[in-house]
């Protein structure tokens, strides 16, 4: 696929699960891909097409991801949100759209999210949970969410 003007903007400290939904978007579709502790308000400016990614920490996105929304101008911006977590029952992205819809003529496009291995907390007495996820049926489903949802958005 050519280059498209997509920024995915990430944070995978856990097993690096999130990061591979994330790295499967850039080998398929030409996405750049950046650390959300490399990104900087000119990077930003230069994307028509965010997508913030991440794992879920406390119920929550981390701090980290929440900042880039909280400082950075989101106007006129196209916005997706990949997450993956222990418990996919939560809308863990709630607030996160909230105040992504505060901006002037933002366009968020959808949300997708799946398991990923788990070894927190006690977790870890039984080798983690969701061992192999995401797995190869994740990111099939995230390429259909991109080609239902986000490609006819940004080519
Ligand atoms: C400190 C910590 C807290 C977590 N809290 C939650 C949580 O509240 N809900 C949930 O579903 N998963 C939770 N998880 C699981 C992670 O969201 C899950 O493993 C995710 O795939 C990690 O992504 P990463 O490998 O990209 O960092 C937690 C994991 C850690 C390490």
């Amino acid at each position: 696929m050519n280059k498209t003007n997509v920024l995915i903007i990430y944070y995978s400290t856990h097993h690096g699960n999130t990061l591979k939904l994330c790295q499967n978007l850039k080998d398929k579709y030409n996405f750049d891909l950046m650390d959300v502790k490399d990104v900087t308000h000119d990077i930003i400016r230069q994307y028509q097409t965010i997508c913030l990614a991440s794992g879920i920490y406390a119920f929550s996105f981390p701090k980290e991801i929440k900042d880039i929304v909280t400082n950075e101008n989101f106007n006129d911006k196209k916005v997706f949100i990949i997450y993956t977590c222990a418990t996919n029952y939560h809308h863990y992205d709630k607030s996160l759209i909230k105040q992504l819809l505060s901006f002037d003529n933002v366009n968020y496009l959808g949300t997708f999210s799946c398991l990923g291995f788990t070894t927190y907390g006690p977790l870890n007495l039984f080798k983690g949970i969701h061992k192999q996820r995401p797995n190869n049926d994740d990111i099939l489903n995230l390429f259909k969410f991109i080609e239902d949802k986000i490609i006819s958005h940004i080519i």
